[in-house]
């Protein structure tokens, strides 16, 4: 069975590649540029609340580290979330000039997903039970669901299949 790190690691891969797609299409494409951004900040901003709800409270109850990296981690996710919201602002009002502010989220961002993969998914992949990360996956699952019920949700099939 595939874990926790192989699924989250291909969701950031998965993330990576609209924020480039953006990144490449911003000067000539700007309605496909725009599109790649929003679903970039909207998927990345429901993988941060798996994270938040879902994978640090596994770690955080099974140490009993509450101040510890998924703390600092928790932080880093405010100010990915603040970038994100800074690069959108700037794009409704069509305002492409945004590569400060993208490499800030890059330089971030990079450095977080490396922790994540490297030592935080790894750690939940080896201390849960199959049964445990199975159940911790249909969770995250759910929780799309729920969602998709309520707004118009991102394609979900692009992570599932
Ligand atoms: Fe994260
Ligand atoms: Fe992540």
């Amino acid at each position: 069975m595939n874990g926790i790190a192989d699924f989250m690691s291909k969701d950031h891969d998965r993330l990576d590649g609209l924020f480039k797609e953006f990144q490449t299409k911003k000067n000539q494409e700007t309605e496909s540029a725009k599109n790649s951004f929003f679903d970039f900040k909207s998927g990345l901003e429901r993988h941060i609340v798996w994270e938040e709800e879902i994978l640090f409270p596994i770690f955080e109850e099974r140490t009993g580290m509450q101040g510890g990296p998924t703390a600092v981690m928790r932080m880093e996710h405010i100010q990915i979330k603040g970038l994100l919201s800074s690069i959108y602002d700037q794009i409704l009002k069509i305002n492409f000039e945004t590569e400060s502010l993208e490499s800030q989220l890059s330089g971030i961002l990079s450095s977080h997903n490396v922790k994540e993969e490297n030592v935080l998914y790894p750690w939940i992949d080896q201390t849960l039970s199959l049964e445990e990360i199975e159940k911790t996956l249909q969770k995250i699952h759910f929780m799309d669901l729920e969602k998709q019920e309520k707004v118009n949700p991102v394609k979900l099939e692009k992570i599932y299949d």
